[in-house]
């Protein structure tokens, strides 16, 4: 049998889908396992759940850093002993560089149908506000392979979901989160079967062996 796929997750605040991954995992649902989780923020409440899941974690805290290749070259440190097959880009707010040691198995998930409201600047509830401002009648989620620019490379999985009249960034998160839960799982899955194949900046599904 084939060895679980190993994870590396970066996040920076609740880690929400951490544990969505963490429990799919549980669940027998995941063919996968964390090997380690990386957060740029050492108040990070995802630090907590990956120790509960007696999951290995650190911090490299994007602040000790003077720029942006420096920190990279810290997170590249931190994640080579956990040796890892496939970087989970979850919830992390800086950029992550994959360089050639991870080029082309970096994915992160964006609350949004990329390439709208995404890039530096879109996260969180800001990505909802601007949803609603704009009167899109549809928003949703994209899981993507990630290059070394916010929220950017060959997309792999979209859902779609209402943007309701009365919607709040709270209401409408809720179901673009609901949605998230199914597909980043269903991507890595993908992953894991070797079923994606990059091909001119397109990403093909391939089907199932
Ligand atoms: C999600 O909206 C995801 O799309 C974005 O970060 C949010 C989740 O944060 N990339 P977290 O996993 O709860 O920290």
């Amino acid at each position: 049998m084939q060895r679980p796929v190993r994870l590396g997750v970066l996040i920076s605040g609740s880690g929400s889908t951490l544990q969505n991954l963490l429990d799919r995992i549980a669940a027998g649902t995941l063919p996968a396992e964390i090997a380690g989780v990386v957060s740029s923020r050492a108040d990070a409440y995802g630090l907590e759940r990956a120790r509960r899941a007696g999951v290995p974690a650190v911090t490299v805290a994007r602040k000790g850093h003077p720029d942006a290749d420096r920190f990279n070259d810290a997170l590249h440190a931190a994640l080579e002993p956990m040796n890892v097959d496939l970087i989970v880009l979850a919830g992390f707010l800086s950029l992550f560089q994959p360089r050639a040691r991870y080029a082309g198995r970096v994915m992160n998930i964006h609350p949004a149908l990329i390439p709208a409201f995404c890039g530096s600047g879109f996260y969180g509830d800001k990505v909802h506000d601007a949803v609603i401002a704009s009167g899109v009648r549809v928003s949703g989620c994209t899981v993507h392979f990630a290059d070394d620019q916010y929220d950017h490379g060959p997309i792999i999985l979209q859902g779609t979901v209402p943007v309701l009249d009365d919607d709040t960034a709270e209401t409408l998160a809720a179901r673009v989160h609901a949605l998230e839960r199914e597909l980043y799982p269903e991507a890595i899955r993908l992953w894991a079967e070797g079923r994606l194949r990059i091909e001119g900046g397109r990403v093909r599904i391939l089907p199932a062996a």
